[in-house]
């Protein structure tokens, strides 16, 4: 199994392909890698990230056949997630005069994280550290994915350390190589989906974040991509470039669009006959707008279409003073977009009091959406004025996305 990356840089990380599911909700059906990487220089060694903390013994094992711990002197804390700093604590326990570089933030992630003192060297874009032959340059990107994370670039290389991004839970079954170039087809194919899902599961809610970090990355000569899960990219590193920045750029369209989700659950029909009144004024205020019912419709398709839509109308029943499962099931599954500040409303019909309108609403406002208007509500059956009050909720609404 090949490991080197390139001259004195080796792929020191572990494999984990027993894991199912990732950060307790996102299914990996072909585990993951922890990656971390080792380079040394001719006068200084630095490390890029660790591994996840149930793995110390596999990790530190790989790590210490190149070389004694106490010669490594620096570690690149790319990102505090466990799973790739999950062996610092024991690292400064073992080696506490090594020097941890990192992102201005990042630093109370450390402390918090190990509870331990450490050298600490914090960096911002465009720093360099000379290894002796081999320049490490240092990009804060943060909210890719949490607020401490960076990216590093060997200069001499030409390889990015992209930390989360361009990442992919994959390792291959049957394959022991760790490079994209040395998967067969079947593989390859398979790595890609995983790429892909890796995108549309964790990185999806920050396309701003995206968008920002390309465009600090855009003039770097990038011959492989070294992601901190995953296949290393040495094969076509431009598509996977592209790929994220066409994604990213859904964002814009989101911005500059004027469509509306609605989702909706009724049990017996009268919040689906609110949601077709809502609809119409919303039509009436010329705005896009696409309708789903959350007990029948795809994930998929209702977190897509909540993705490109500048609103989001939440239509619920009220079954044993709480909203019903599909309406909570969805509620969950938006953790894969940024919501804040999304325009939302609530609408239902109950029979005794409403309480599950109450609680759609305060869970829009904690996810941090802005809740527009009052909730439209109906007792029961609604009647004709009803559903015209319905009609002029809708439109209202939509006058405050065109606005
Ligand atoms: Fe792979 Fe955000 O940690």
């Amino acid at each position: 199994m090949r490991t080197l990356l390139a001259p004195s840089v080796h792929w020191v990380g572990v494999k984990d392909p027993e894991l199912a599911i990732f950060d307790i909700v996102v299914p990996t059906e072909h585990g993951t890698t922890y990656n971390s990487y080792l380079i040394q220089g001719s006068e200084k060694c630095a490390l890029i990230d660790t591994s996840k903390a149930n793995f110390s013994k596999e990790y530190f094992t790989h790590l210490e056949k190149h070389l004694p711990l106490q010669k490594i002197d620096y570690i690149v804390v790319q990102h505090t997630e466990p799973d790739h700093a999950g062996c610092l604590r024991e690292f400064l326990e073992r080696h506490p005069e090594v020097t941890l570089i990192h992102s201005k933030p990042c630093k109370r992630f450390i402390q918090t994280l190990t509870n331990l003192p450490f050298n600490s060297m914090a960096i911002e874009s465009g720093d360099e550290l000379d290894l002796g032959g081999k320049t490490l340059r240092f990009f804060s990107t943060p909210f890719l994915h949490w607020p401490d994370t960076m990216m590093s670039y060997l200069v001499e290389d030409k390889i990015l350390f992209s930390c989360d991004v361009m990442g992919s839970h994959f390792t291959s079954e049957t394959n022991p190589e760790i490079f994209n170039s040395l998967l067969d087809e079947k593989d390859y194919l398979a790595s890609i989906e995983a790429f892909k899902y890796y995108y549309a599961m964790i990185m999806r809610p920050y396309k701003e974040h995206i968008i920002k970090a390309f465009e600090l990355l855009e003039k770097l000569d990038v011959q492989m991509i070294a992601p901190s899960h995953g296949p290393i990219l040495d094969m076509e590193p431009r598509f996977f470039f592209d790929w994220y920045r066409a994604r990213a750029k859904n964002y814009l369209l989101r911005l500059n669009g004027q469509k509306v989700t609605i989702i909706y659950a009724s049990a017996y029909g009268n919040t689906a006959k609110m949601m077709e009144s809502v609809k119409a004024g919303l039509l009436d205020a010329g705005v896009e707008v696409a309708v789903f019912d959350a007990s029948s419709s795809a994930m998929a398709e209702m977190i897509d279409s909540i993705e490109l839509s500048t609103g989001i109308l939440l239509g619920t029943s009220t079954i044993n003073a709480k909203a019903p499962e599909p309406i909570l099931h969805l509620i969950a599954n938006l953790v894969v977009l940024s919501m804040n500040g999304r325009k939302a409303g609530v609408f239902g019909s109950f029979g005794w009091s409403g309480e599950g309108i109450a609680m759609t609403e305060r869970i829009c406002e904690v996810m941090k959406m802005k809740i527009v208007q009052e909730p439209y509500k109906v007792q029961m059956a609604p009647s004709s004025a009803q559903l015209e009050e319905g009609r002029e909720w809708g439109y209202n609404f939509g006058l405050k996305i065109i606005e």
